[in-house]
Formats: C-alpha cells, sequence, structure tokens
C-alpha cells in the first residue's frame, strides 16, 4: 500500500516537501494556519510520506498504512514520545502517558486490568445509570449543547470507571481544574510553547495553583479509599492494591499521577467522539431511524448486561465512523531516539514524526468518498479487508490506548441510549467546525434540538 511520492526531493532518503520559507522571519516563528487543512495538503500535494518545515524544524508526517504501523509498532523501539507526551509530564508526572521503559511496562500491567472485558462488563451497568440520569435531564427541554452534556456524561464515567465512584468532595472545580490542565497541553503544543509556558506569567502561576489543588483532591481520594478499604475492579483500587518486584506497594505519588493520567485521557477524548457521531447523525435521518429501531429492539427488553456491543453493532458502526471523520486524537506524535529508517526514508535521531488518523481516516485513495458519513464501512466484512493502519482513532503497538475498550462500550451504550429517547436536529446558528488543539475539538458550542420520540 506506500503510496508513490509525485515529487522525490534532490537526496532519494529525505522525504518529498516543502521546502524551508524564504522569509527569515518565517524560518524561526512559523505562519499560524488550519493545522488539518495544513496536513492534508502535504498528503495530497507530497504523498505519504514527508517531510516539513515548522519555524526552525523539521517534522515527519508518515499516512501511508505501512508507515504508520512501521512507527507505531514495527519499528517503536526506535521513537521515544513526542512533544504532546513530554508536556503531560507537567501535569501527571510519570503517569502511564508519559512513562517509558520498565516504569511505563509495570504500570500497564497494574491498570490494564481494570479495562479488560469483565471489568468493563461490570461498568455496563454504571454507564447506563449516568446515561439515563443526563436524559432525565432533557425532559422538558428544546435544545442541549453537546460539549458541556458530553463532557459532564464522560467526567461521571470516569468517576465511577476510574475512580470506583469515590465522589468528589469539589467536582466543579475538579472539572475546572482539569481543564485548565488540558488548555496548559494545548499551549505547549505551539512552537513557542516549551519557552512561553516557563515565563513567570499570570496564566502559568494560574496553572501551577490548579495542579497543586488537583493533586491535592486527587490524594484526598486516595487517602479516603485506603482508609475505607472498599474493593472494586476499578483503576484506583487496582493500583492501591499492586506491589512492585519486592512486594513493596506503590508510592502515593504514582497513584496521584496514574489517576490523574487516566481522568485527563479518558474524559475529553470519549466526550469529543461523542459530540461530533451525535452531530453527524443529527445530519443524516436515515442513519438515526436505524439507530433508534435498534436501540428500542435492544433496551426495551431491560438493562443491557455485559454483552452491549455484540447487541448494538449498528451504534458500534456509527461511533466508528464518526472517530473516522472526526478522530479525537488527530495526530500520535513521535521523537526519532535514533537515526533510524521508516519504509524507504532516513529518519534522523531527535526528528519529530507525526502519524495522523485525521490525514489517514480521509485518504481517497483508502476510504471512497472520504467525506461522506457511511457506517457500513464499519461491517465486519468491510473491516477484514483493510490495512489494519487504515483506521487508528486509538493509535497501535504497545502504546495503543489501554482505554479503548472502555471508550467503545460508553460510547456505544450512550449513543444508543439517547437516540432512542430523542430525535436529534440541528438547532441552527453556524455548523460546528474543527479546532485542531490537544484533541479534535469542536471550534464553539454545539446546539441541538432535542425531541422526544415517545409522549
Ligand atoms: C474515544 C476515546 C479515546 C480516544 C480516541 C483515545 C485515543 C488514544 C490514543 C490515540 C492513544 C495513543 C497515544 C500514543 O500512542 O501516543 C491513547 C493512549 C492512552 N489512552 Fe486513550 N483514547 C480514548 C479514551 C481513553 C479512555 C476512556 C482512557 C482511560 C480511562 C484512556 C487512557 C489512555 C492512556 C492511559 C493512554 C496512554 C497509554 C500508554 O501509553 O500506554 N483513553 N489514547
Amino acid at each position: 500500500m506506500s503510496t508513490a511520492s509525485p515529487t522525490r526531493s534532490s537526496d532519494p532518503r529525505v522525504p518529498p516537501g516543502p521546502s524551508r520559507p524564504k522569509n527569515p522571519l518565517r524560518r524561526v516563528v512559523p505562519a499560524r494556519r488550519d493545522r488539518l487543512a495544513g496536513m492534508t495538503d502535504l498528503r495530497r500535494h507530497f504523498g505519504g510520506a514527508v517531510r516539513f518545515p515548522v519555524g526552525p524544524l523539521w517534522f515527519y508526517l508518515f499516512t501511508d498504512p505501512d508507515l504508520t504501523q512501521e512507527v507505531l509498532v514495527a519499528k517503536a523501539d526506535d521513537f521515544e514520545l513526542g512533544r504532546m507526551h513530554r508536556a503531560m509530564t507537567a501535569i501527571a508526572g510519570d503517569g502511564l502517558f508519559s512513562s517509558t521503559g520498565d516504569l511505563h511496562r509495570r504500570q500497564r500491567r497494574i491498570v490494564q486490568p481494570a479495562f479488560h472485558r469483565s471489568a468493563i462488563r461490570t461498568y455496563v451497568a454504571q454507564i447506563e445509570h449516568s446515561t439515563t440520569q443526563m436524559l432525565d435531564g432533557w425532559v422538558g427541554v428544546d435544545r442541549v449543547e453537546l460539549v458541556d452534556e458530553m463532557t459532564l456524561l464522560t467526567l461521571d464515567v470516569v468517576t465511577d470507571t476510574i475512580l470506583g465512584g469515590e465522589r468528589l468532595d469539589d467536582a466543579d472545580a475538579m472539572y475546572d481544574r482539569m481543564a485548565v490542565g488540558v488548555d496548559r497541553l494545548d499551549k505547549m503544543l505551539t512552537p513557542l510553547g516549551p519557552l512561553l509556558t516557563r515565563l513567570p506569567s499570570r496564566s502559568n502561576r494560574a496553572f501551577d495553583t490548579a495542579m497543586s489543588e488537583l493533586r491535592a483532591s486527587i490524594e484526598a481520594l486516595i487517602a479516603r479509599r485506603r482508609e475505607e478499604g472498599r474493593e472494586g475492579e476499578d483503576a484506583m483500587w487496582a493500583l492501591l492494591t499492586a506491589t512492585d518486584e519486592d512486594g513493596a506497594p506503590l508510592p502515593d505519588e504514582l497513584i496521584r499521577d496514574e489517576l490523574i493520567t487516566l481522568a485527563l485521557a479518558g474524559q475529553e477524548t470519549t466526550a469529543i467522539a461523542l459530540c461530533w457521531t451525535l452531530w453527524l447523525v443529527s445530519q443524516n435521518p436515515d442513519v438515526e431511524e436505524r439507530l433508534a429501531e435498534e436501540a428500542e429492539a435492544v433496551l426495551s427488553n431491560g438493562g443491557l448486561g455485559g454483552d452491549a456491543m455484540e447487541r448494538l453493532p449498528w451504534a458500534r458502526q456509527c461511533l466508528e465512523e464518526g472517530m473516522r471523520l472526526y478522530p479525537p486524537a488527530w495526530v500520535v506524535s513521535r521523537t526519532a531516539a535514533r537515526d533510524t529508517t521508516v519504509g524507504d526514508w532516513d529518519v534522523p535521531k531527535g526528528a519529530n514524526v507525526f502519524t495522523s488518523p485525521w490525514v489517514t481516516h480521509r485518504d481517497p485513495a483508502i476510504w471512497p468518498d472520504p467525506e461522506r458519513f457511511d457506517p457500513e464501512r464499519f461491517h465486519p466484512e468491510a473491516i477484514a479487508v483493510r490495512h489494519r493502519f487504515a483506521y487508528f482513532p486509538f493509535g497501535g503497538g504497545v502504546r495503543k490506548c489501554v482505554g479503548s475498550a472502555l471508550a467503545m462500550v460508553e460510547g456505544t451504550i450512550a449513543l444508543a441510549m439517547i437516540v432512542r429517547r430523542y430525535r436529534l436536529r440541528w438547532a441552527g446558528g453556524p455548523p460546528p467546525s474543527t479546532n485542531a488543539q490537544l484533541t479534535l475539538r469542536p471550534s464553539g458550542p454545539v446546539w441541538i434540538s432535542v425531541e422526544p420520540r415517545t409522549a
């Protein structure tokens, strides 16, 4: 599936791509432009492997599925984590997202059981409960704002699944602090971000305060749970009862960082996936009616039970297609740990390397009529004949999203339950556009009219 490059540079082992800007200022401070359109253009003009300048640096963009697989799986050892991961250390220390080597392997072994099938089965009732509560709140309301609604829903689910239902005394403040953290990660991704975020500015002081409050809240939760000794299948209990090689419990600091990581990584991404999918469904009444019929047939017979995903195949396909068009993690970044190669191309040590679900998921060579919302693309037979890395909203390899199964179950159930009770229509105003920061958010509020299906 390798894509032939239309314009090879003179050095055959350097991927094709634009040269450095002529304007000397632009060689230091890159022009601000739409990141998504920029990456799509690079793919269109230069192919599945591109080298491009960002200020004084060279970046590499690999969007061909074979090359993506090479970066994330086959040659994963040649790549360290990218800038985004390093930025996360300021918020969540050595949590799973930013730890490396043996520490990463160990943490993954400890955390993973909280996301296994058997644990997720136990979360289904909690997801149903949280979604019902949200939907009850829509009774008598004409329209809702999807970003806020989905954010609160996924925060609720995180509280149940990661923190074992341990209620936060200061949930609203906690949400605000997490938002400050996400905002900081966005800033770190700008070319001057790493420098600006070190200055003694007011916003940096506000960030430090929010982070110490966030840490203190989580530490208080850990202390309370230890005291209660309440067992569970949630991530917090897995961490509290884990031991290292010498049989010693994990330090509280590490448990705290891990919980912050999981809460941050698991909440916004899932909220965004739901938001975009609901928006797409609201634009496609045929898809919506089929969803409502499936949900009614399955849900009218009581609770979902552990096999929610198998029983709601169309809802799952809709969510997958939603994440194809709007992958919450629109780039997955790495840094070359040593001089290496990807496909035919040389990649020098220290180079910034991107793979991009956004670009690959909209590649017309892989996805006919790529802009069209068509959940049939995720029929099992269609999936079986596609390249494994034609679609990778959860990344791949040893760092593949640890919460992917939870996200899928949560998104599928919420989608089915919402559409079963309400018909969704765009409530006017400008249609949502993309804001590609750390995650792929809608650029503003997304208002949707909600019309109850049954009187
Ligand atoms: C639709 C929802 C989600 C999307 C699109 C998503 C996407 C991703 C992606 C692309 C990665 C790989 C990053 C890389 O390789 O650099 C990742 C990693 C991760 N995700 Fe998710 N995620 C979602 C939901 C969740 C949930 C629900 C949790 C946990 C509650 C979670 C926790 C994590 C963690 C801890 C990592 C780091 C794993 C490691 O490095 O070992 N994510 N996620």
